[in-house]
């Protein structure tokens, strides 16, 4: 939120494509009278959706639909975002060319990426993967660097790209990680566009 404040648009329509609980989009909800879509191809993403808009008092849709196909009219949104969806596709630039191309000229594009660097989180997740039916492939974690996701994302046809690191925490599998975070979460935030978050962190 830090990062995405000072970008904000003051009103307008917001979608979050592969909204999960829809956790930022409902963030964005409580900062800015925005209409608020949430986009997921999960029918339980959608029920957790719809109860966390209740919780959170903040009025919202919810959309069954793929991301790699959005069943959206050009232009129809000023701010559309994503959370930990592009790096698990192995051609993210066709999601990302279908986000650009609901977003109307000068809307705000936002995404957040955990690409795979050191990937505590497949370790951590061996023992479920091995026996759970569904992840017994994997999960695809895109390596794309930086760089690369910058030219992913002006192939796509969108300008003024930034991108930043962010977000180093402590591996989520130690049993006081929510501790920590809160406790250090001041020191966590200044290694924020540091050499340390782009080695650790997501983009
Ligand atoms: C790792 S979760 C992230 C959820 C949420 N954005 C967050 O930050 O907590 C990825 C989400 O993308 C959804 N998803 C994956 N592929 C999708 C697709 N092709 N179309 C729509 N949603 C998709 C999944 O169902 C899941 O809810």
């Amino acid at each position: 939120m830090a990062h995405l404040r000072p970008l904000l648009p003051r009103a307008g329509r917001a979608i979050e494509i592969g909204a999960g609980s829809g956790r930022l989009l409902i963030r964005l909800g409580r900062e800015r009278p925005y209409r608020l879509v949430a986009l997921d191809y999960a029918p339980y993403s959608l029920r957790a959706v719809r109860e966390n808009y209740r919780r959170a008092k903040v009025d919202g849709y919810g959309l069954f639909g793929d991301a790699r196909a959005l069943p959206l009219r050009d232009g129809s949104f000023d701010v559309v975002l994503s959370g930990g969806l592009l790096e698990h596709f192995r051609e993210p630039g066709e999601v990302v060319r279908e986000m650009a191309r609901v977003l109307r000229p000068g809307g705000l594009f936002y995404a957040d990426i955990v690409p795979r660097k050191v990937s505590l989180y497949r370790w951590a997740e061996r023992a479920r993967m091995a026996h759970d039916e569904q992840l017994a492939e994997g999960i695809y974690e895109s390596d794309l660097r930086k760089s690369a996701w910058r030219d992913v994302v002006r192939d796509a046809g969108l300008r003024d790209v930034r991108i930043a690191s962010a977000g180093v925490y402590p591996p989520y599998t130690l049993r006081d990680h929510e501790r920590l975070v809160w406790k250090y979460g001041g020191f966590l935030r200044a290694l924020d566009g540091t050499p340390v978050a782009d080695v650790l962190g997501f983009f």
